[in-house]
């Protein structure tokens, strides 16, 4: 059973936490402060983020706390996010790609996207782009990509609905942005293998109590989390990820999650949830083909 208290210390290490002013991303960014990394609370809300902050440091962790505005529906923002960051910082050990919103009103962008398209996937795609040079000057460097059980539910990138094409169907376009997530980090792994201090991996927190559900009626949300057997908290969700960043167990291009029944909580493991379309490198290939182009971002090999 590993938990918070399996991490190495992380004294020294630099990690960016997206969305860790609340539920997963906040223990997640919580829990490597607390084992001594230095954590950038990478969110669109300075009051909130701010909060959170002093939240983190009453607990007295060892490491240390600062905040980076990103707001992953504008592409000029992560940018500026990237240029703030790279102007304060040489390395970056960690870059946790947390951030997510899930079956909001339809809505796009800033950039044109379908907006869970466009936030969890496109944004976190540039935002790696923009930091890849300091993690490949970096010595040992995790990326990791927040997916879901839900990247289970669709078998393939519509291309012609990444825009809002079709009538919306929120959780069909939740799926396909998480789908795109597992891609991007497998293809994060093979891309970066010519430099093998980058280890990419992807992770899902199982079903988990937080703000994520904003979106969805209250009496539907409890019709839906009655049929679970267990729901975790968000302390649970974030081990995954701490588990794929911090881990000497992990290995790159590796899907953790989990191990309770049907993987709705528990400790991390190996997932066993991935379907044929999740394990396709043409498809990832092609995603990240798709990404450069759409935001004029070449990761620079
Ligand atoms: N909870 C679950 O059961 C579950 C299951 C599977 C996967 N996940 C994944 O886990 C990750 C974390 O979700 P969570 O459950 O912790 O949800 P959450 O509590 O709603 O946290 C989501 C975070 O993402 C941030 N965010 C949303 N839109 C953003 C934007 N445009 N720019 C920057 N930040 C943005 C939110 O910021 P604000 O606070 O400003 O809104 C918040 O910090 C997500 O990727 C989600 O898809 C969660």
């Amino acid at each position: 059973m590993w938990t918070k208290n399996n991490m190495p210390d992380q004294t020294g290490k630099i990690a960016i936490v997206t969305g860790g002013n609340t539920g997963i991303g906040y223990e997640t960014a919580l829990a490597l402060y607390e084992a001594g990394a230095h954590v950038i609370i990478a969110c669109r809300d300075a009051e909130r983020a701010t909060e959170a902050i002093d939240t983190m440091k009453s607990t007295g962790g060892k490491g240390s706390l600062e905040f980076g505005l990103l707001n992953l529906a504008n592409l000029g923002a992560i940018k500026s996010f990237a240029e703030y960051f790279k102007q304060k910082h040489q390395r970056l050990n960690m870059l946790i790609n947390n951030a997510g919103v899930m079956m909001p009103p339809a809505s796009k962008t800033d950039d044109g996207f379908e907006l869970q398209f466009g936030v969890n996937f496109i944004g976190h795609f540039a935002l790696t782009a923009h930091l890849y040079p300091v993690l490949k000057s970096t010595a040992h460097c995790r990326v990791v990509s927040v997916s879901s059980g839900a990247s289970t539910f669709v078998d393939h990138i519509d291309y012609d609905n990444l825009k809002l094409e079709k009538p919306y169907e929120e959780m069909r376009e939740y799926a396909t942005s998480k789908l795109a997530n597992v891609y991007f980090a497998s293809e994060l792994q093979r891309r970066a293998q010519p430099f093998s201090n980058l280890m990419s991996n992807a992770v899902h927190p199982g079903v988990v109590y937080t703000e994520l559900q904003r979106h969805i009626p209250k009496d539907q949300l409890e019709i839906a989390f009655s049929k679970y057997k267990k729901v975790s908290d968000p302390w649970q969700g974030a081990l995954p990820s701490l588990f794929a960043a911090t881990s000497p167990s992990a290995s790159g291009g590796a899907y953790y999650g989990p191990d309770g029944e049907n993987e709705q909580s528990g400790y991390p493991a190996l997932s066993q949830r991935i379907t044929p379309a999740m394990k396709d490198e043409s498809k990832a290939a092609e995603l990240w083909n798709y990404a450069e182009e759409v935001t004029g971002l070449k990761f620079p090999y």
